[in-house]
């Protein structure tokens, strides 16, 4: 298995171009089961997770190309409604094919997704929202058959919690549904939006992507689209977070600041100086790094995504700070590597309170969740010594060329097979 190796204590400089958003450009890669016409969709990223989408899609019948940064889907005839384990287990996002095969075939069955090292990540909130639209469901041999005799029945459909996932698989089955579909308390995430934009262009009527109420009116076919996807802002936040850590300067390219309003804002109480203009944000180091609280919610909230290299940022923090999860019932997995290269923590429930340290000292350490990776190389960035990251598949599902971005800035990293 691979591992990285950095040598810590450089300061990054330079600029960054951000990457597609792997959020938005899964959701999308299962949208063109919706339409038997061509599509192109343009600024993917090359991460492990895209290359498991578009082997799903072949496997389902719609014939899928990636080249570099650009995913091709042919015009398809049929679609398979079987979605097997061994695919399902390897990405979670696979349940996003519900919708569209739905839609579609009026049946899939999805091998039980199992749950991850962040938490159980139930799926409940979409199957209520199928059987509300007129499917059946039955859970046989650790397959979940969803079947509906006939088409798909739009209605006001209420989220108990605004489920990002739950919002995109009832957008995908909406579309072609017979009468209008409301989703109530819908997740608010760019991504969403991005979807929802892309559904239109098909020649989906929605209103509302991006707010609380998202009303579809189904409409008797969608068509093929061309769609560039939206900059990754987890990946900028991310690099932005780097500058402050290795007290260095980095200008990113290609984003949509609006979409990192609270991290911009959050870096700026933690002590960073940041310009935005146009689509580059450029992060710099001040004097030090103020302890300030977070707490993760939904969009705009804090994003949990960034909540781990948030906490490797304040295990430096010039004091004490408190972050707090409220997405996910288990993402305090990179605490325990953390302290292994000498971070001052203590778990108390769905807090973490951390007494700012001196400096990370490398040591060997472990990934757990794409994420919790993306902590551990933060501080191996700005660690003295050596620091080995091992398991770092992790990190390979959502970070583009990681190493060659960073070393591009001036890290000292390298991959060993
Ligand atoms: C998406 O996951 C993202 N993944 C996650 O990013 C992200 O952390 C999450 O949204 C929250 O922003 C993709 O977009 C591929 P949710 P998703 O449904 O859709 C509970 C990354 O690092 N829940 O909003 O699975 C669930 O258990 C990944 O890129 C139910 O209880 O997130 C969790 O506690 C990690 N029942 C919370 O809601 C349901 O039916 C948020 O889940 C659905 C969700």
């Amino acid at each position: 298995m691979d591992k990285v190796v950095i040598y810590g204590g450089k300061k990054l400089k330079g600029s960054v171009r951000i990457s597609g958003a792997k959020n938005s450009a899964l959701p999308i890669l299962f949208a063109t089961l919706l339409t038997d016409d061509k599509c192109k969709i343009k600024n993917v990223p090359v991460l492990a997770d895209i290359k498991t989408t578009v082997d799903f899609l072949n496997f389902i019948g719609k014939k899928t190309v990636r080249k570099e940064n650009v995913v091709d889907c042919a015009v398809s005839s049929k679609l398979n409604h079987i979605a097997p384990y061994d695919l399902v287990r390897k990405m979670r996002a696979s349940v996003l094919v519900m919708g569209p095969l739905l839609a579609r075939l009026g049946k899939v069955d999805v091998s039980l997704p199992g749950g991850c090292s962040i938490g159980a990540r139930p799926i409940d909130i979409h199957l209520d929202a199928f059987k509300k639209m007129g499917a059946s469901i039955e859970l046989k041999e650790g397959y979940i058959k969803i079947f509906s005799k006939d088409r798909l029945v739009g209605t006001d459909i209420e989220f108990r919690f605004a489920s990002v996932g739950a919002t995109e698989n009832v957008l995908l089955a909406s579309v072609l549904a017979r009468g209008t579909t409301r989703i109530i308390n819908a997740a608010k995430e760019p991504e969403i939006e991005d979807l929802a934009n892309v559904l239109i262009k098909m020649g989906a009527k929605i209103s509302g992507a991006g707010t609380k109420i998202i009303t579809i009116e189904g409409v008797e076919k969608l068509s093929g689209f061309i769609h560039s996807v939206i900059p990754d802002r987890i990946e900028a936040a991310t690099y932005m977070i780097s500058a402050l850590m290795t007290k260095g300067e980095i200008l990113l390219t290609k984003t949509n600041p609006a979409h990192l309003q609270v991290i911009i804002d959050k870096l700026i109480e933690a002590g960073a100086d940041i310009k935005v203009s146009g689509t580059t944000i450029s992060v710099k180091y001040k004097k030090a790094i103020m302890p300030i609280n977070i707490k993760t919610e939904i969009y705009p909230g804090f994003p949990t995504d960034v909540q781990a290299q948030w906490m490797a940022l304040m295990c430096l923090a010039k004091g004490n700070s408190i972050v707090e999860e409220t997405v996910f019932e288990n993402r305090f997995l990179h605490v325990c590597e953390l302290q292994r290269l000498g971070a001052n923590l203590k778990i108390e429930g769905t807090k973490v309170y951390i007494r700012g340290v001196k400096e990370f000292s490398g040591a060997p350490v472990m990934v757990s969740d794409l994420r919790a990776g993306a902590a551990l190389v933060l501080a191996g960035l700005c660690a003295t010594g050596k620091t080995e990251i091992s398991r770092i598949y992790h990190l390979d599902r959502g970070y583009e060329t990681l190493e060659k971005k960073l070393k591009k800035l001036g890290a000292n990293i390298k991959r060993i097979s």
